[in-house]
């Protein structure tokens, strides 16, 4: 993947650093006066989430607006085994749903998201705990960062629900909705590297089309790459609709998915730089949990979720053996336990109730204590 250097000229609002400091600003305690009067003084991206920003409806003495629902809740609860005494990492705090069944066991929760708009509503919605919750902002890959690991505490369980919530999907603004008109963003948060925009506008016909087959497993990811060429050498993209009208154009319409649903989850991954994060937080969780505690992930499309699979395989096979081996070898690198052998798919209940759980996959296993 080529590293990709901001484009002049684009969404100037929305530089990293005016992002964070106009989230950090208005998310958090700011009145809504003060909101508004950022609100106006900034241009087009920062003015298009005026109506709504998380922040002035609960200034406006509203309900906790509706964020996103759990998936799998029942399922992780009772997985995760929290309670009274026990510390539980959330890598992917959102709207805080399950860290709010942890810590009604009674169990200190550590949530972290990349999203600060996420940590306002999380922080506002779990405020009861006080001292039993914490936050911090950032990628989850690097927990060890986090000033209670930093401090030598270890976790009893890591919980990461990977993806992106209903309310950063539902929030035109945020750019991740090939239905709704947005800019051309998908950043989690500040600390994701680039916009789809710059991917979008930058990345040459060879990568784009290796991003959307690769990240989006979209078979005519040339044929969608080669339109995006054509039309940014007239105009670069700018809005979610536009790029989502060309691949319409590029390849047409066949049953009930939309022709840019592929390619819209391939840019936001790369965006985001989601299965590197992935990537580096398995590998960090076995420094991070105590022997016997639990990871629990839960996976919504296949790349991520063979991913979990393969490391967990791995990491949990006692013995290796291969066919030119004369004997089978104790693996180096087992240290899990496997909870569950199938992955934990949602009822049909669950995903009548939620549809956006039906592709979940809850993964669950123990770490070991090391071997003497
Ligand atoms: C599916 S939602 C989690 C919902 C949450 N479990 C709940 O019950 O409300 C995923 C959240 O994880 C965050 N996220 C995804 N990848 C992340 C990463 N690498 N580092 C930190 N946060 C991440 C997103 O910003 C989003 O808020």
């Amino acid at each position: 993947m080529p590293i990709v250097a901001p484009v002049p000229g684009w969404f100037p609002g929305r530089r990293s650093d005016t992002f964070l400091a106009g989230r950090k600003r208005v998310l958090g305690t700011a009145p809504l006066s003060l909101l508004n009067r950022v609100v106006r003084a900034a241009s087009g991206w920062l003015s298009a989430r005026a109506s709504h920003s998380f922040a002035s409806e609960q200034a406006a003495g509203g309900e906790l607006p509706h964020y996103h629902l759990s998936v799998l809740p029942d399922e992780v609860n009772e997985w995760m085994a929290a309670g009274p005494g026990k510390f539980i990492i959330d890598g992917t705090l959102g709207g805080g749903g399950h860290s709010g069944a942890f810590l009604a066991t009674g169990a200190r929760v550590l949530g972290i998201d990349r999203d600060p708009e996420a940590l306002a509503h999380a922080r506002q919605r779990l405020a009861q705990y006080g001292a039993r919750f914490s936050t911090w902002e950032g990628n989850f890959a690097d927990f060890e960062e986090t000033p209670e690991v930093q401090g030598g505490e270890q976790a009893d369980g890591l919980l990461l629900d990977l993806g992106v919530s209903s309310r950063q999907l539902d929030a035109a603004e945020r750019g991740f909705s090939f239905m709704r008109e947005g800019p051309l963003d998908m950043r989690m948060g500040p600390s994701s590297p680039h916009t789809a925009a710059e991917i979008v506008n930058t990345w040459s016909e060879t990568e784009l089309s290796k991003l959307l087959f690769e990240f989006g497993e979209e078979p005519k990811a040339r044929r969608i790459a080669a339109a995006i060429i054509e039309r940014r050498a007239k105009r670069p993209f700018d809005t979610t609709t536009d790029l989502a009208q060309c691949i319409e154009r590029a390849i047409g319409r066949q049953g009930k998915t939309h022709p840019a649903t592929r390619a819209f989850q391939a840019i936001r991954m790369a965006v985001n730089e989601e299965l590197e994060s992935l990537s580096k937080a398995l590998e960090a969780s076995t420094r991070v949990l105590k022997p016997g505690g639990r990871l629990l992930i839960i996976t919504f499309h296949s790349l991520e979720d063979r991913m979990v699979k393969r490391f967990l395989r791995y990491r949990s096979t006692a013995w290796l053996d291969e066919p030119g081996w004369p004997d089978p070898r104790p693996n180096p690198d087992y240290q899990f336990r496997l909870l569950v052998r199938k992955a934990v798919a949602p009822t049909t209940q669950e995903i009548s109730l939620n549809p956006r759980a039906r592709s979940a996959k809850l993964r669950v296993a123990e770490l070991l204590a090391p071997a003497s």
